[in-house]
């Protein structure tokens, strides 16, 4: 028996803030007759991509932003949607452009977020802003790593020199939270799938993000007694229950910290995108 017990990180709680302080801002903007808009495109059938998106949907219309979601066909060709990103560009009433991805495999996903305006890209995927956090001086951060990034500095966790080991190096989560957590001064590793001994890794980490996409894969045994361990993974088994990367029951007799898979990062993730919206009819006001 493990007589320690981690302290669980909630989402769900800090998201909830988040959105609340987001509501107001959107409020005064609205009053100043700049109601923020955020498009969501949707391409195909996917149904776990349909849930988000409704989610995002959901988040925005609570908050008061006004949120379109345009659902496109399985075989929309690319010629289509391009034109339609396009189109959004230029629309005014547009303040942020989200494609959710995967894309089905006919349709450059490079190709079709090169073409979002990059003062429209709330996902923070574009080139120009992935360069932009990478020299920093960033313009959109990418949600998820950005909602880690807030529920890192809500725990109060000092990472300037602390060991920090992302596991997964995907260009939505695990390249801009290894930049955001290096920008605050942590000693990052960035493991992917060859890495060599990965237990050797994690073990070194003071903060261990976890995105993968693998159900517990990180185990009990791969965490640094009194850790911080972020669980980005939402796995779906096939009893139909939700699961992070990490086992989560044995991850909590070593951790220090830990968010839960529901309501850990997820809720944060949408949080960030209001956030990212707002901040883009915040700079629309400015102009105007
Ligand atoms: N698919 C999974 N996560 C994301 C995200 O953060 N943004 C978009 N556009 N698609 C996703």
């Amino acid at each position: 028996m493990c007589s320690t017990s981690a302290r669980i990180i909630s989402g769900n709680a800090l998201a909830q803030t988040v959105r609340e302080d987001v509501a107001l801002r959107v409020q005064a903007l609205t009053q100043r007759g700049i109601r923020p808009g955020l498009t969501v495109v949707l391409v195909g059938d996917d149904p776990a991509s349909h849930v988000y998106v409704r989610n995002k949907a959901i988040a925005c219309e609570k908050a008061g932003i006004k949120s379109d979601v345009i659902r496109l066909e399985e075989q929309t060709s690319e010629h289509d949607l391009l034109s339609l990103i396009s189109r959004l560009n230029s629309d005014e009433t547009v303040d942020g452009i989200l494609v959710q991805l995967p894309l089905p495999s006919h349709l450059d996903e490079h190709k079709v977020i090169e073409t979002i305006s990059p003062s429209k890209d709330v996902d923070g995927f574009h080139i120009s802003n992935a360069g932009l956090l990478m020299t920093g001086k960033p313009l959109f951060r990418p949600c998820t790593p950005y909602g880690i990034m807030k529920m890192l500095e809500s725990e109060q966790i000092n990472l300037r020199g602390a060991e920090a080991v992302v596991v997964g190096a995907s260009n939505i989560v695990g390249k801009p939270m290894a930049m955001l957590l290096l920008a605050a001064g942590a000693t990052v590793t960035l493991c992917n799938s060859k890495t060599r001994d990965l237990a050797a890794q994690t073990r070194r980490a003071d903060v261990l993000v976890a995105a993968v996409g693998r159900p517990n894969m990180i185990t009990a045994d791969m965490i640094k007694p009194g850790a911080v361990v972020i669980d980005v993974g939402i796995n779906r088994l096939e009893t139909g229950k939700l699961a992070g990367d990490v086992d989560f029951a044995g991850a909590l007799g070593v951790a220090g910290a830990i968010t839960p898979v529901p309501g850990g990062v997820g809720p944060m993730t949408i949080a960030m995108l209001l956030v990212n919206t707002l901040e883009a009819a915040e700079r629309r006001a400015a102009q105007s």
